[in-house]
């Protein structure tokens, strides 16, 4: 499956999906990278790669979020994309383009949701003291950090963590999380019967 992904920033999650697309048995091939920002470090490391990298920058719409949407959605069909998967992809996106993608679009939040949806999932943690935290890989529904999961993972919460460091520990998480995630979705293994997602694989 031809997948794009989405970012903004760094693109450390970007990184670890094609580096797992890059074993030949992978079901799905990293085509694209779209950005909404000119700057995000993520888009040098995809042109590394070898990738094609295109930039979609929301400033250029004028808050326009419908056009700024159809743009993305345009390239997608350009590079005929399969899969889109939103990795620290910091625009909350209408249903305009949600719809469009729906069952071929996933996400990926550093939180064990439903809990902590949102920003600074990290500290939120911390402040509420839960034991345990970590990701969370899900189909993109109308609702921002919603829709059916595909794959968490979990990792204990440190006397002595800090954000940061948590944030590491669930990064590294992140990392293993999302490309057996995109590898369910891409071999048609996902079927979403209401809130829930059954793959046929357990222990995942
Ligand atoms: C990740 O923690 C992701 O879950 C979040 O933003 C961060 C992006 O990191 N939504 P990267 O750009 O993949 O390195």
């Amino acid at each position: 499956k031809r997948t794009a992904v989405l970012i903004s920033g760094r693109g450390s999650n970007m990184g670890a999906l094609i580096s797992a697309a890059m074993a030949p048995s992978y079901p799905a091939e990293i085509t694209l990278v779209i950005s909404n920002r000119p700057d995000a470090k993520g888009l040098e490391r995809a042109a590394e790669f070898g990738i094609a990298t295109a930039v979609v920058d929301h400033k250029d719409f004028a808050g326009d979020r419908q056009a700024f949407e159809k743009a993305i959605d345009d390239v997608l069909k350009e590079h005929r994309i399969d899969l889109v998967a939103l990795a620290g992809f910091m625009r909350i996106l209408t249903p305009y383009l949600v719809n469009a993608w729906s069952g071929r679009m996933i996400n990926i939040h550093p939180a064990l949701l439903p809990s902590f949806k949102g920003l600074a999932t990290h500290e939120r943690a911390l402040e509420e003291g839960v034991k345990l935290h970590g990701a969370t890989v899900h189909f993109v529904s109308a609702e921002m950090d919603d829709g059916p999961i595909i794959v968490q993972g979990a990792v204990p919460v440190l006397d002595h963590d800090t954000p940061d460091t948590l944030a590491a520990r669930v990064l590294d998480v992140e990392h293993k999380i999302y490309p057996k995630a995109l590898e369910l979705v891409a071999t048609g293994k996902t079927k979403v019967t209401g809130a829930r997602v059954v793959t046929g694989a357990e222990n995942n």
